[in-house]
């Protein structure tokens, strides 16, 4: 089971899990009732090991994993993972004019503004009407704040339509957003 205190919900570890940040996403799957459609193009931002990575392949979507870090062996030789090692500022101006991304989720360990800024240029990448979901990694102090000036900077591009708090990792607070890529 999850030992994250406090979680709204408990899930069970499964055989092959990469990472604790797994209950992450599949919190988030559930708590804002996402559904994506199988064989789409998802895009992992801040990938490695590769848990989000491995959950979104178990939904058949094919995908394009960013992180400068390794990922575990055994998405390393998945057909349906494109590894891409670097960061995410040097990735995103290479994808402009390639495919459509059915789904972007973000778990980057980097400070909620730049996180921020970085989801907005993937947005661009978003087909209409799909979804996102990023991890805010908050800083202790003024974290109202944070979250309402992410919202604010997401909004020019995404409409957040809703906002989570999961349990204190050891990280610190995490906030999954669902985002929605809505016509402007
Ligand atoms: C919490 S881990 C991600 C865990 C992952 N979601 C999983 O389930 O295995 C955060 C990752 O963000 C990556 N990262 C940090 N800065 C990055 C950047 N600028 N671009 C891409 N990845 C970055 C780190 O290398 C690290 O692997």
């Amino acid at each position: 089971m999850s030992d994250w205190a406090g979680s709204v919900r408990r899930f069970a570890r499964e055989e092959g899990q990469l990472s604790r940040s797994e209950f992450k996403l599949l919190e988030a799957f559930e708590v804002f009732d996402i559904s994506v459609p199988e064989k789409g193009l998802a895009l992992d931002l801040g990938a490695a090991p590769g848990g989000w990575t491995r959950i979104l392949r178990t939904k058949g979507l094919r995908v394009v994993a960013v992180d400068p870090a390794k990922l575990d062996g055994h998405l390393s030789r998945d057909p349906g993972v494109q590894h891409v090692q670097t960061v995410a500022q040097r990735y995103l101006p290479t994808h402009v004019g390639r495919d459509a991304f059915d789904l972007i989720v973000n778990d980057m360990r980097i400070d909620v503004d730049r996180s921020v800024r970085l989801m907005c240029q993937a947005a661009s990448f978003l087909k209409r009407s799909r979804f996102a979901i990023m991890t805010l990694k908050l800083k202790p102090r003024y974290q109202r704040k944070q979250i309402r000036d992410a919202l604010a900077v997401l909004a020019r591009q995404l409409r957040p339509v809703l906002v989570s708090r999961l349990p204190q990792g050891s990280s610190g607070p995490r906030i999954p957003l669902r985002l929605w890529n809505t016509p402007k």
